[in-house]
Formats: C-alpha cells, sequence, structure tokens
C-alpha cells in the first residue's frame, strides 16, 4: 500500500529484499540505505575508519579477480567464507590493517555488494550499520529525502539482522516530524527493534547468518558487528566506487 505524505513530510520504507528493490524505488529523488550487518557493510564502514580510500563493490568474483590483477586489494567472500585466491574475505577485522591506510580496494560478496549494484541507479546511496547508526540518521535528517532502507538480506531471502538494524533507525528518525510517512515495513521494524534493542546478539542467536558465522569461528564478528555507534562516518558511493564524502 502506498504511503501518503504530505508535500513537506518524508517517508521511510524498509525493502527486505534487493529482489523487491523495484517496487519500492519509484522515486529517483530519495536516499537509499544499504544494509548488511553480517558483515559487509560493517567491514566497509570499519575499513573507512581504519584509513581504506575507496572500496570498489563488484558482484561477481571473476570482476574482483580482474581489478586484483591491476594491483587492487582484493576482498571476496562467498557463503561467509574467503575466496581461495583473495587477499581477505569479509571479516571487519581484517581492514585493522595500517598497510591498507590510503588504499582502494575492490570487494565482492555474497549479498551485499549485490544489494549496491540493485540500488545503484539512485541518485543517493550510502552504508549503514549498527557501527555508524547516528551518523547514518543525521546524513538522512540533513538530506531531508524520502529514505529506502534495503536490506541485503541472504540471496534474496529476509534475514533478521538487517531488519533489525532498519527497525533501529526508524526508532531513532520517527523522533523527527519531517519524517511522518512511516510505512506497514518501517512500523514492523521499529516493534522488533523495541523487543531487542539493549540485547541483540541473544535475540538473534537462532537466526540462520550468524549461527553459519558462528560455525566458521566468527563469534568475535559477530559481537562486533553488533557494537552501536562506535565510528561517525557515512560511506557514499560515487561514480563505482564507495568513498567518504568530505561534507
Ligand atoms: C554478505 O554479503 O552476504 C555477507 O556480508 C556475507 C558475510 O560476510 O558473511
Amino acid at each position: 500500500m502506498e504511503t501518503i505524505v504530505k508535500e513537506h513530510e518524508r517517508k521511510v520504507e524498509i525493502c527486505y529484499s534487493p529482489a523487491l528493490f523495484p517496487v519500492y524505488y519509484t522515486n529517483k529523488d530519495c536516499v537509499v540505505v544499504v544494509i548488511d550487518i553480517f558483515r559487509a557493510t560493517s567491514a566497509i564502514c570499519t575499513a573507512f575508519q581504519h584509513g581504506v580510500k575507496r572500496i570498489i563493490p563488484v558482484s561477481s568474483v571473476d570482476e574482483a579477480k580482474e581489478y586484483q590483477a591491476q594491483g587492487y586489494i582484493a576482498a571476496a567472500e562467498r557463503h561467509g567464507e574467503i575466496v581461495e585466491g583473495f587477499d581477505i574475505g569479509n571479516s571487519p577485522f581484517s581492514y585493522m590493517n595500517p598497510a591498507f591506510k590510503g588504499k582502494e580496494v575492490v570487494l565482492t560478496t555474497t549479498n551485499g555488494t549485490k544489494a549496491i549494484e540493485r540500488a545503484k541507479a539512485a541518485d543517493h546511496i550510502i552504508v549503514g550499520s549498527f557501527l555508524n547508526i547516528d551518523a547514518v540518521c543525521r546524513y538522512l535528517e540533513r538530506k531531508n529525502k524520502n529514505v529506502i532502507l534495503l536490506c541485503a538480506g541472504w540471496r534474496d531471502r529476509y534475514n533478521m539482522e538487517d531488519s533489525l538494524f532498519a527497525g533501529a533507525v526508524v526508532h531513532r528518525l520517527k523522533k523527527n516530524p519531517i519524517f511522518k510517512g512511516l510505512a506497514d515495513s518501517s512500523l514492523a521494524a521499529d516493534h522488533l527493534y523495541e523487543l531487542a534493542k539493549g540485547n541483540l546478539n541473544d535475540f538473534l542467536k537462532n537466526t540462520s547468518h550468524r549461527n553459519r558465522l558462528a560455525r566458521l569461528n566468527l563469534e568475535e564478528d559477530i559481537s562486533y558487528c553488533l557494537q552501536e555507534n562506535t565510528m561517525d562516518l557515512v560511506p557514499v558511493y560515487k561514480g563505482n566506487a564507495l568513498v567518504i564524502e568530505n561534507e
């Protein structure tokens, strides 16, 4: 159902799967927040916090290999694991490396980079994670446009962690009177976040990707990605890469 909003009010909707993006993306003049909490968008934010200059998201391993052959640091993950022949996978901890400072990285992941690809016709695309949540909300308030919170999910299916983050954003934005147009998709996620806030890890204990990562002995990644507000930055998609804009 189309959410009816007055001229000066802004609409906030949550697209729970990249496969549904065309349904939600009906007007270019919006900000799309790409979300992949475990772990692509958490890793991207961490990379910029540790001095990486640009990140080029690509959808396929072959594209990433082409950049790697040109000397780029190449990060490739599939099903939670590092793809053979690549420097790193998708752990945020991989970017805590002084050697990456000032460098450019090419990145391909199972879902996160595909979500960016699906959204790239939009004029404003940013990357959101719990780590930079307040910076994301401040950005959305400054832009004063309709918002689509795009959950990467898992292979076009719903996941809980991305929805929880989207709910946490709605929980913050709804306090601002310009964001009156909360769609049902936003109201649902806000209620979900109300149930989980303060205990996200426990709330997610039976979810599929969290347990896939736990089976790969990546519990540290899980805890790290669920920290709130550890960095004040917003990666923005410009041209074919993610960068930090000097505002
Ligand atoms: C994804 O892109 O689906 C995830 O980030 C995969 C992962 O890092 O485990």
